[in-house]
């Protein structure tokens, strides 16, 4: 009885020890190895089947049964090795061989384009800045004189976090100008770059998470001829020199006076298609002198002062200078999609 229990501890000793070693074995050489000390002729696992001898015929059996079975796992497991190893036996190791290729990442078609952006800009001696897209209602509208009963205050517009303290995901880039304009005294010329928020359903045209850049210059006898002059310089090297820019009145609460700004759409060259509805341009930004009222908020002195600020969408652009035909695409992590751009 004492034998049996002996023998039975020993073959499960075996086999644990044998699962333990191949577990930590690295090379092809040694898997073959310690497929001959324990299941070979001469191994570990028929030495024990010889051991049998001094055991009753009911135990030899059950004994036996344990035996077979743990060499059909011990069998499994070498070829299940051998196989995750990738070699077989006699293999030689060419050190010619190339690597695995490793693939490596593409840059996101609205990190191409903000680049861009921000390479022009930073050019052009404006410093790039950013702020918090969890916002509070004074920093998103009011202190850009946006009037409480603007539209864009609106809950089917916006994202508001808490109603009563009036936290906000941020609808638009202008309450950073607001955040600069408190730290930093004129002379001032600055972008930011960041996620913005809106209640939009998503079409081809619409997400509610997309991306702005805002521009902000602030000196004296700032005119609109200078932001005129910087954002056609923008447009001709973001869109190529024979872009033609066009401003049209238009109103923001924040710039007075305000215009929209269009360029020659890049799909005809301006012949008329139906991207730019037959009039041969396209919309790409808002812009404007900024609005006193916004100058007093931050405490900055209008009879000394005066500067422009524009706002566009990152994702607008990329659509008009790829070409792109649905805004989705950018979202949905396709990488066929994504590696066109690089
Ligand atoms: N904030 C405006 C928008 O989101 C864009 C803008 C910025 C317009 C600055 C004028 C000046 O539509």
């Amino acid at each position: 009885m004492v034998r049996k229990r002996e023998i039975i501890d020993e073959i499960e000793d075996v086999y644990r020890n044998a699962l333990e070693e191949l577990a930590l074995i690295k090379d092809a050489d040694s898997i073959e190895n310690w497929s001959r000390r324990y299941l070979g002729r001469k191994g570990k696992i028929n030495s024990l089947f010889s051991v049998f001898a001094e055991l009753s015929p009911e135990e030899k059996r059950q004994a036996g049964a344990r035996l077979n079975e743990i060499k059909n796992e011990l069998g499994n497991a070498y070829e299940k090795r051998k196989e995750k190893s990738g070699r077989k036996k006699g293999d030689k190791v060419s050190l010619l061989f190339p690597g695995k290729p490793c693939e490596v990442g593409y840059l996101h078609p609205v990190t191409i384009v903000t680049r861009k952006m921000t390479d022009i800009f930073a050019k052009m001696g404006f410093g790039i800045v950013t702020g918090p897209e969890i916002e509070r209602d004074y920093y998103n509208f009011t202190a850009l004189n946006i009037p409480d009963e603007h539209p864009s205050k609106d809950v089917w517009d916006t994202f508001y976090i808490t109603e009563k303290e009036k936290i906000l995901l941020r609808t638009h880039t202008s309450p950073v100008q607001i955040r600069i304009m408190e730290k930093v005294k004129p002379p001032l010329r600055v972008v930011a770059v960041g996620k913005c928020f809106r209640r939009d359903d998503v079409d081809a045209t619409h997400s509610p998470v997309f991306h702005q850049m805002e521009g902000l210059m602030v000196d004296r006898d700032i005119k609109f001829s200078h932001l005129k002059g910087i954002l056609t310089h923008f447009i001709t090297q973001m869109f190529g020199d024979n872009t033609k820019v066009k401003f049209t009145p238009s109103f923001f609460p924040f710039t007075e006076p305000s215009a929209e700004v269009s360029m020659t759409c890049n799909i005809c060259n301006g012949k008329g298609c139906s991207t730019c509805h037959d009039t041969g341009y396209i919309e790409v930004l808002g812009c404007g002198m900024v609005h006193p009222q916004v100058f007093r908020n931050v405490g900055y002195d209008v009879s000394r002062f005066t500067g422009f600020a524009f706002g566009m969408g990152i994702e607008r652009l990329a659509i008009i200078k790829f070409g792109i035909t649905d805004i989705r695409y950018f979202y949905q992590n396709d990488l066929r999609f994504i590696r066109q751009f690089s």
